[in-house]
């Protein structure tokens, strides 16, 4: 097992490793006062896990209730959340009690959204399911939820006071579920650890909880000097501008991850051909991702990705803070006008 602690506004600690669920309940006990703890889940994860880890958090004194949602980005909106708070106020939570994300990225942003409303603010804990919540959305306290014009445009920064990642639950992750995942660690190999990009391309041969905990210690130090995102941090979104405007071209048929895949591509191949990134990166990113099982591209075309760009919380009025990598293990943000991102994504594509 690892031990990972984040130095944020919150000080709390990341667990990765198996079996974990089963000492859920000492483990949130030594975090937050035993009191009331609300089980958020969706209808996939919970019938798997649930009771699993109700029944540790019990054996520890928690009193559990559970909240289950439909599963799938689609649920991901404010609709929801009031259904959470309401249940909050109904069963008379108070600010010592604590919120418990058990799920993938929709869950936890969402979970935790709710906990840094409610009551101005109660604890949460993240325990994902998924890997790119494990490696992403689980740490660094970004939560949220979509509104009509994009993702993510209505939420909070609200650190949990644990993280709780079992491996054993990524056992049961569909291939596509893990390659998503593999986009998000292929990211902070492009972005600052070259080793750990040749590593995760070759994740079959890998040691899986070691690479997250690689994954999390970058996710860890960025965060740790950028929390609210005003810098730094936006070096985690490399491929995530383009990538959003593929996810909902799409409708969200594409995923997440194969958003930012194809994303992180596209930027790349964009970048190389207008002079502004290493020759030959661009094909590595494609190899990587291709080794992984995601995307290099995608069908649709630049002025739509462009248009929808706008709608990212990146953009600054005409400019968009775009992270260009400028070789394997070493990216840049660069604040850049809107038809130049047009012309960058034309030639990437
Ligand atoms: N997922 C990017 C971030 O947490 O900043």
């Amino acid at each position: 097992m690892k031990k990972i602690t984040v130095n944020t506004s919150r000080v709390y600690e990341v667990f990765i490793g198996g079996r974990l669920l089963s000492h859920a309940g000492e483990l949130l006990a030594a975090a937050v006062p035993v009191q009331k703890a609300l089980v958020v889940s969706d209808d996939i994860v919970y019938p798997l896990y649930g009771k699993k880890l109700e029944s540790s958090l019990s054996a520890a004194g928690f009193s559990c209730r559970n909240f289950v949602f439909p599963n799938g980005e689609a649920h991901k909106r404010l609709s929801v959340i009031e259904e959470i708070l309401e249940y909050l106020a109904k069963e008379h939570f108070c600010r010592s009690d604590v919120v418990v994300a058990l799920g993938g990225g929709v869950c936890g942003d969402m979970a935790g959204f709710a906990a840094a409303i409610f009551c101005r603010g109660i604890r949460y804990i993240q325990v994902p399911t998924t890997l790119l919540a494990a490696v992403d959305s689980s740490v660094g306290g970004k939560t949220a939820v979509d509104l009509s014009c994009g993702k993510n445009l209505c939420g909070a920064f609200h650190q949990p006071a644990l993280v709780l990642c079992d491996t054993d639950t990524l056992s049961t992750l569909a291939p596509q579920n893990t390659a998503d995942g593999l986009a998000e660690m292929l990211k902070y190999g492009v972005i600052c650890d070259a080793d750990l990009f040749e590593k995760v391309k070759n994740y079959k041969n890998e040691d899986m909880e070691a690479l997250i905990a690689r994954c999390v210690e970058i996710k860890r130090d960025v965060v740790a000097e950028d929390e609210f995102d005003r810098g730094t941090r936006q070096l985690l979104n490399l491929g995530h501008t383009v990538g959003h405007a593929i996810e909902a071209a799409s409708g969200f048929k594409i995923t997440h991850g194969q958003g930012v895949a194809a994303g992180m591509a596209i930027v790349a191949r964009g970048a190389e051909a207008l002079g502004l990134c290493t020759p030959g990166t661009a094909k590595q990113i494609e190899d990587a991702l291709d080794a992984c099982g995601l995307p290099q591209n995608c069908d649709f075309d630049a002025d739509t990705l462009a248009t929808l760009t706008l709608s990212d919380k990146k953009a600054d009025g005409d400019f968009i803070h775009l992270i260009i990598p400028r070789r394997i293990g070493k990216c840049e943000i660069v604040r850049t006008k809107q038809d130049d991102v047009r012309r960058l994504i034309a030639r990437g594509l």
